[in-house]
C-alpha cells in the first residue's frame, strides 16, 4: 500500500471517535480494513496524506465528505431470506396476530439498517403472498432506512444479480422481478412502491409519525458497543406499539437492560400491558 495513505495512530483514534460518537459504529482494532477502504480515495482525490483528508472530513459543512466516508466504512453485506427463522415467524406468528389485532388496517413495519433493500423487499413479497387480494384493504408500506446513501440509492433501484435471488422460491422470481436488458433482475414496481427508503441515523431520536408493529434491526447493532445498543433498544421500545415485535440478528446479543420480552432467539416483543395481540 502507498505509504502516503497510511493512517497514523493519532489520526486513526480521531476517526474512531468521530465515527463511534456520530454513527455508533465501533472501528477499534480495524485499522487495516479502514485503511484499505479509504487509501485509494485519499490518493485519487489528491489529499496530501491521511491527516489532510481527515481535516477535510471534519471541516466539511456540506456533509458530502462525511457521507462519502460513511459509504466507504459501512459494511452493507445482506441477502434475501437471511436468517429465514425470522421470515417463518413473520408469516406464521406475526402476520396472523397483526391481521387480527390491527383494526385500522395500518400495518407499520420498519427495516432499520436496510442496506441494499433485500430485507424490506423480502418482507414486502411475504406481505403480498400473505394478504393476496385482501391487501387492497390494508396500508402495507414498509419504511426502510440506512446511513449509507450508496446503499439507499441501490436499494431504491431494486436491481439484483441472478445469484442474489438463489434463496428465493423459483416462483417468486417470476412473480416479483422483471428481467432487465442486462440480464439482471429488478423488483417489480408494485412491490417497490410498497417500500419507502429514507436516510435515518440510528444514533438520532426516532421521530416517525406513528409507532411500529414490527422493527427489524438485524446485523446492525453488532457494530455498536453495549451502551449504544442499550440506548437504541430503549428508543426502539418507545417507537413500538404495545404487542409489537423487534427482530435482531441471531449473532447479536441483546443489551442487559433489554426492555422487550424475549419470545424466541432474536425475536422480542413489547408486552407492558395485558395485551390481546
Ligand atoms: C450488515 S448490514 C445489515 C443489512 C440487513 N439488515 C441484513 O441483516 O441483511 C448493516 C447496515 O447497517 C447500516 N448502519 C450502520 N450503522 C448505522 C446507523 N448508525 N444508522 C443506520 N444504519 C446504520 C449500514 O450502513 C449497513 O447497511
Amino acid at each position: 500500500m502507498d505509504g502516503m495513505c497510511e493512517i497514523n495512530a493519532l489520526d486513526f483514534l480521531r476517526l474512531v471517535n468521530f465515527v463511534k460518537s456520530g454513527y455508533g459504529i465501533d472501528l477499534e482494532g480495524k485499522q487495516f480494513i479502514v485503511q484499505s477502504r479509504l487509501a485509494n480515495y485519499v490518493a485519487d482525490c489528491g489529499f496530501k496524506d491521511f491527516s489532510d483528508y481527515l481535516e477535510a472530513v471534519f471541516d466539511d459543512n456540506s456533509g458530502r465528505e462525511v457521507a462519502n466516508l460513511i459509504n466507504r466504512l459501512t459494511t452493507n453485506h445482506t441477502y434475501f431470506m437471511r436468517e429465514s427463522e425470522h421470515f417463518d415467524h413473520f408469516r406464521e406468528v406475526f402476520l396472523p396476530q397483526a391481521e387480527k389485532a390491527i383494526t385500522d388496517h395500518d400495518l407499520r413495519i420498519w427495516s432499520a439498517g436496510c442496506s441494499f433493500g433485500n430485507e424490506p423487499y423480502n418482507l414486502a413479497m411475504c406481505l403480498d403472498e400473505y394478504f393476496g387480494f385482501r391487501q387492497q384493504n390494508w396500508d402495507l408500506k414498509i419504511l426502510a432506512t440506512d446511513i449509507s446513501f450508496n446503499a439507499l440509492r441501490s436499494a431504491a433501484r431494486g436491481v439484483y444479480t441472478e445469484n442474489a435471488l438463489e434463496n428465493l422460491p423459483e416462483e417468486w422470481r417470476r412473480k416479483y422481478f422483471d428481467q432487465t436488458s442486462h440480464g439482471l433482475y429488478q423488483v417489480k414496481d408494485r412491490i417497490r412502491s410498497n417500500v419507502v427508503f429514507k436516510y435515518h441515523n440510528l444514533m438520532d431520536e426516532i421521530n416517525f409519525k406513528k409507532k411500529f408493529d414490527l422493527i427489524l434491526c438485524r446485523n446492525v447493532m453488532i457494530y455498536f458497543d453495549d451502551k449504544t445498543k442499550s440506548q437504541l433498544c430503549k428508543r426502539f421500545y418507545e417507537a413500538t406499539e404495545e404487542g409489537g415485535y423487534l427482530y435482531i440478528g441471531h449473532a447479536e446479543s441483546a443489551p442487559d437492560d433489554m426492555p422487550y420480552v424475549k419470545q424466541q432467539p432474536a425475536v422480542y416483543r413489547k408486552l407492558t400491558e395485558v395485551s390481546s395481540r
